[in-house]
């Protein structure tokens, strides 16, 4: 057996598989979001270790089976968020997260300083104010003491395997997010760091997602039951281990996950190309490879504000079922979903979303419609970004929230053109990190084998061309919404 960590923004998720990637126990454990004043977002990393460490102690207390034959465990987390160790190793501050836009003028900093073009060539990204670099940097100028204090910065999982193990890295694939790490090269940025006045050495020693990085600590052996020599494996960032859980591991292979955000990402077998930071473009989990990703801030989140605000006594499935029977277009309504900002492609945190096209004769059933519509349509101008690269994607894997509707399935197979495969499991980042520690500890030759095993594709949804047709003049119209409502803001 195996146990994939999922380290989330309101939760971990504990999940066991079985060799075959059965999954035999799930446990989820939450913990809080401190946001101290608006744009904040933080968290204390005692409540990941906590948290986690109760989920391990229920896993194994409620495991049927010999806890000798759980080998190992391996981790997916939230990515950016920067912890700092003092000289001790204790956390200086708490965790500052990947959702928190505190850091605007230190991405303009970075940006100035560095120069778009060499920033993209070191890190193949630009600065966003989610990424650790830019926080970094607030905390240098904001909290000086702070940060004279630190030793060490890590990522999220990465704190948290460091106190199951007592063993200090990162991985590749989360350290790409950081914007200090030379993607193509796989190395620090001594460039950047130089530049930015950084002290490299704050960076830690980086490994590969599938590494054994140590065994679980006798502390934490005593309270979870794990057995001391239970191997413990890297992991990755939680959109890597996403991939590797959705067996994005060649080719042209895509996945689309709508979750409060939306996530297109597609796999890159070399860190050559260039997408001039129109998408990210990250270290995969798989050695030696790459991903690119376009993200719809307000996906699912959309539809859910929605729900809220509209028909907060009405389940999903049913508010569902009302827009299945409302015709492709929503009887003219369009709705575009930038109810937090866009990423992707729009870079604009200052945009907001919009209801076009009202009619006295609309009932809830074409709003509902036309959510659905509107958040597929963001999705797809990442998948527009791909495509003028030169990228044939002919199917997407498609998982989350968006995977459990049947009308959603088709109206993605229908708005992207390719046919839309449903898997076996829900649990891609969590089966990911579970993925990662089989692999590792032998039970296959290689990741794809071991995806071979695990996942099964369930349903393909094929595209319909009239609809096709109808949905490819409605993304045109879609796409001019976004420099028209501009101004509004
Ligand atoms: C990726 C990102 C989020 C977090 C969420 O760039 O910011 O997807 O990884 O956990």
């Amino acid at each position: 057996y195996a146990i994939g960590v999922d380290l989330g923004t309101s939760a971990v998720k504990l999940l066991l598989v079985n060799q075959q990637g059965e999954i035999e126990q799930v446990v989820s454990k939450e913990y809080p979001l401190l946001q101290e004043k608006p744009g904040y977002s933080e968290q204390n990393p005692e409540d990941w270790v906590e948290q986690t460490i109760a989920g391990l102690s229920e896993l194994v207390a409620d495991f049927s089976g010999d806890v000798e034959d759980i080998e190992g465990i391996s981790f997916s987390g939230q990515m950016h968020g920067l912890i700092l160790l003092n000289s001790n190793h204790e956390v200086v501050r708490p965790a500052i997260l990947w959702n928190d836009t505190r850091t605007t003028a230190e991405c303009q900093e970075i940006t100035e300083k560095l120069g778009k073009s060499r920033l993209l060539k070191a890190t193949k990204n630009i600065a966003l104010e989610g990424f650790t670099l830019p926080k970094l940097l607030w905390v240098k100028k904001n909290e000086p003491e702070n940060y004279q204090n630190s030793s060490l910065f890590l990522l999220p999982k990465d704190y948290l395997r460091f106190r199951l193990t007592g063993k200090l890295h990162t991985d590749y694939s989360d350290a790409a997010g950081t914007l200090l790490l030379d993607v193509e090269n796989r190395s620090w940025s001594r460039e950047i760091c130089e530049l930015l006045n950084v002290n490299i050495n704050l960076c830690p020693s980086l490994v590969s997602s599938h590494e054994m990085v140590g065994m679980i600590h006798e502390t934490v052996s005593e309270r979870t039951g794990l057995r001391v020599e239970t191997k413990v494996f890297a992991g990755g960032a939680d959109n890597a281990c996403g991939a590797v859980g959705s067996g994005i591991l060649s080719g042209n292979r895509t996945m689309v996950s709508i979750g409060t955000s939306g996530v297109v990402l597609s796999y890159e077998g070399s860190g050559d190309k260039n997408f001039n930071g129109a998408v990210h473009y990250f270290n995969h989990a798989a050695d030696n490879a790459y991903y690119t990703m376009g993200v719809t801030l307000g996906a699912g989140d959309s539809l859910s504000w929605f729900r809220n605000e509209f028909a907060a006594e009405t389940a999903f499935e049913k508010l569902l079922q009302e827009a299945e029977d409302v015709p492709i277009g929503a009887n003219g309504l369009l709705f575009t979903p930038y109810i937090v900002g866009e990423r992707t492609p729009h870079v604009d945190s200052t945009i907001r979303g919009s209801f076009i096209g009202i009619d006295r004769s609309h009932e809830r059933s074409n709003f509902t419609r036309a959510v659905i519509e509107g958040i597929t349509f963001s999705l797809n101008e990442s998948l527009e970004l791909f495509r003028q690269e030169g990228k044939k994607i002919d199917t997407v894997v498609s998982v989350g929230g968006g995977a459990k509707s049947n009308l959603w399935l088709q109206i993605q197979a229908d708005i992207f053109g390719v046919d839309v495969i449903k898997l076996n499991s829900e649990q891609g980042p969590g089966l990911g990190a579970a993925m990662l520690a089989a692999y590792g500890l032998g039970w296959f030759p290689s990741l794809a084998s071991c995806a071979n095993e695990f996942l099964e594709e369930k349903q393909i949804v094929k595209p319909i061309r009239d609809n096709v047709t109808m949905y490819s003049k409605l993304f045109t119209l879609y796409q001019s919404i976004y420099a028209n409502t501009k101004q509004i803001n």
